[in-house]
């Protein structure tokens, strides 16, 4: 367990230098391997080469589809943030895929939430995972540095943002085609000049009951191992869950904080 935590660490960090997208990526352990050059690693290759024209070519930013039959069948999702401009997401989707040939080998199923900028989810397997909430295998990150501020009112303010946002990431907003489905993207001011940015996101098949468990799951295991820390990622396969002090995606260009500051500005004579 400490072990763990620690890799996780050095993750992040390497995140944060944006040197590790490595570390964002999760090949699934107990869903077997596959032979290279097998018909089922052609037709990864083959789904994951197109996914960033299939994902930019919707209007939802989200693709879901599969290629060949079983039991060499490969089935992949791919999905940007709303708001995403084609390239970036195409740029976000081909590095995901390109990145699972190298980390996942040979693993049947896989899956990333990139890092820096916050912006694309890719998943494969080799069973149709479509509607399905799978919290499992799970990967947390968190920053190295702790609170320097009253960890009591920090808290409070932080479960109030996670609460409000599940309330609103898990409120079924379009179509279970549109990645906007299950997405949000908000701020609380911490002090008059600190922000905590948040960001939520399942993939828009899941039902809102169970896009809502997902992140209060992440929400809660975040808390109880690394309440303290200035920052982190809950990587689940079917939801996402990150809050940071700096504004690590595009997401928060229009946000403007939530809630005032606590203590009125005073002007200075
Ligand atoms: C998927 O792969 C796993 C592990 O190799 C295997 O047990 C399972 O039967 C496969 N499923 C299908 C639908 O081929
Ligand atoms: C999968 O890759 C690992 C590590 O490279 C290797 O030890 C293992 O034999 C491979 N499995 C198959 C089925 O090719
Ligand atoms: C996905 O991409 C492949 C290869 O470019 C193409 O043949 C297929 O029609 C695309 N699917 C959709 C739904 O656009
Ligand atoms: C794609 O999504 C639709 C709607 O959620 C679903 O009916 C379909 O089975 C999915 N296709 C694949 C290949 O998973
Ligand atoms: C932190 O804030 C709480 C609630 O406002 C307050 O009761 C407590 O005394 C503060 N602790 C410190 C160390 O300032």
């Amino acid at each position: 367990m400490k072990q763990r935590t620690l890799f996780s660490i050095l993750c992040f960090v390497l995140i944060s230098f944006g040197a590790a997208s490595v570390s964002a990526q999760t090949c699934t352990k107990d869903k077997g391997t596959f032979r290279s050059n097998s018909n089922y690693d052609v037709n990864r290759r083959l789904i994951l080469s197109s996914l960033p024209s299939n994902v930019t070519a919707q209007e939802g930013l989200y693709y879901n589809g599969s290629i060949g039959q079983e039991p060499n069948r490969v089935y992949a999702v791919g999905m940007c943030i709303p708001g995403s401009t084609s390239e970036d997401c195409s740029d976000c989707i081909k590095k995901a895929s390109d990145e699972f040939l190298k980390n996942c080998p040979n693993q049947t199923e896989a899956y990333s939430w990139p890092g820096d900028p916050t912006l694309c989810y890719v998943r494969y397997s080799n069973t149709s995972f479509s509607g399905s909430a799978d919290l499992d295998p799970r990967s947390l990150l968190t920053n190295t540095e702790d609170i320097n501020s009253n960890l009591t009112e920090f808290t409070t303010i932080w479960e109030g943002l996670m609460a409000r946002m599940t309330g609103t990431v898990s409120t079924a907003k379009s179509t279970p085609s549109s990645s906007d489905n299950h997405y949000t993207a908000d701020s609380a001011a911490l002090t008059p000049i600190r922000n905590i940015y948040a960001l939520m996101q399942c993939t828009p098949d899941l039902s809102s009951r169970d896009c809502k468990n997902c992140l209060r799951q992440s929400a809660n295991d975040y808390q109880s191992c690394c309440g303290q820390r200035q920052g982190g990622v809950v990587m689940r396969p079917s939801c996402f869950l990150r809050w940071d002090l700096y504004t690590y995606s595009n997401a928060f260009d229009d946000i403007t904080v939530a809630s005032p500051p606590p203590e009125p500005l005073v002007t200075v004579p």
